[in-house]
């Protein structure tokens, strides 16, 4: 079966399509940077904006590359939510419309989900393990047990990790999109030479919370040492107090359910220290960590076109009443 997948939840169009026996045949990213960074992050309006312009272009490359046409495409899949939902809007009444004239089955795609799968897009993981998802809008624990077998162990309170890490990059004053810009500067800088607070929160907790850490970087920084001292020491010494939580909180986890093996994913598991600290701390405690490749950890179709492919696959793909939801699906 070959699907194509659409992505359109927040900030990038993306396109892609994914053989059962081929594997990934494209994989097309068109980036909003550009707009959204005069704002110093999305604006929403625009976004969907974007997306409009941008989504039949995008589609028609992801087919040229895969040397696709409508008579190759056995189904489509979408991203319905969780996202800004004027910006999946687009992209699922586009893929709705599609799919209706093609005459393919449509499968909505749940984002986190996609994310916790991308892994499969390069290796295959033994059923179960953990997902730690990390991205701008979520950082959530999963137990996965098998392709429809998600269950959420826990999440953030307040802020996103990666939500932390681009408010931190807007007061340290090194732009927007932050993640990645903390990450590279960092690199020069001595992680332990400022001790941020980690919130590990109630023993056996497998939430997380960074808002208290982003204040007492905010306090930090009008103080006069803060003036003074160099950011790199204070970028590489914010992002070792969310990745110690981050690593330290996945691979409890882990023990308590019993389960050997991590999956990281989203976006800010493309982060430097995170993949260093996450793949030495769990071969420490004896437990497989799996990443996948930089480019697939944040926002792309690969991913949908492979849930896609997996769900349309099991006969589950969605009817007309398909829409987009803004907030996730999963709880306690
Ligand atoms: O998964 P993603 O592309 O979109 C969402 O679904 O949110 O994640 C975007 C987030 C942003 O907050 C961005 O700053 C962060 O991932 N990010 C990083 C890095 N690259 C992207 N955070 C830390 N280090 C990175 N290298
Ligand atoms: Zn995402």
């Amino acid at each position: 079966m070959r699907v194509l997948g659409i992505e359109s939840s927040c900030d990038d169009t993306a396109a892609a399509v994914y053989d059962s026996s081929s594997g990934l045949l494209s994989n097309v990213v068109s980036s909003q940077v550009p707009v959204h960074s005069l704002y110093g992050g999305v604006v929403p309006e625009l976004a969907s904006r974007e997306h409009i312009r941008s989504v039949v272009p995008i589609i028609e490359r992801a087919l040229a590359e895969a040397g696709s046409g409508r008579k190759d495409i056995d189904g489509v899949a979408v991203t319905a939510g969780p996202g800004l939902i004027g910006s999946l809007l687009v992209g699922l009444c586009f893929a709705k419309s599609l799919a209706y004239s093609w005459g393919k089955p449509l499968y909505g795609a749940d984002h986190l989900e996609a994310h916790i799968f991308s892994i499969f897009l390069e290796t295959e993981v033994e059923f179960p393990f953990l997902a730690l998802l990390v991205s701008g809008g979520h950082t959530s624990l999963f137990r996965v047990s098998g392709w429809e077998e998600v269950s959420f162990l826990g999440g953030t309170l307040d802020d996103a990790a990666g939500e932390a890490f681009d408010k931190a990059a807007k007061l340290l004053g090194l732009g927007y999109p932050g993640g990645a810009a903390i990450d590279r500067i960092a690199q020069e800088g001595d992680p332990g030479r400022f001790a941020f607070p980690r919130a590990w929160l109630a023993p056996g907790s497998a939430d997380f919370s960074f808002s208290g850490l982003k204040t007492s970087l905010r306090v930090f920084l009008s103080t006069p040492e803060g003036k003074e001292r160099r950011v790199e020491d204070i970028a590489a010494s914010f992002q070792e107090a969310v990745v110690d939580v981050l690593v330290g909180k996945t691979l409890q986890a882990a023990k308590r359910e019993g389960v050997p093996r991590v999956v990281l994913a989203g976006g800010v598991s493309a982060n430097t220290r995170l993949r260093r600290r996450a793949g030495e701390d769990g071969s420490r405690e004896g437990i497989a960590v799996y990443l996948p490749s930089r480019s697939l950890c944040t926002d792309n179709a690969a991913m949908v076109a492979l849930l896609g492919e997996r769900r349309l696959s099991a006969g589950r793909a969605s009817g007309p009443e398909l829409n987009a939801y803004a907030a996730s699906r999963f709880s306690r």
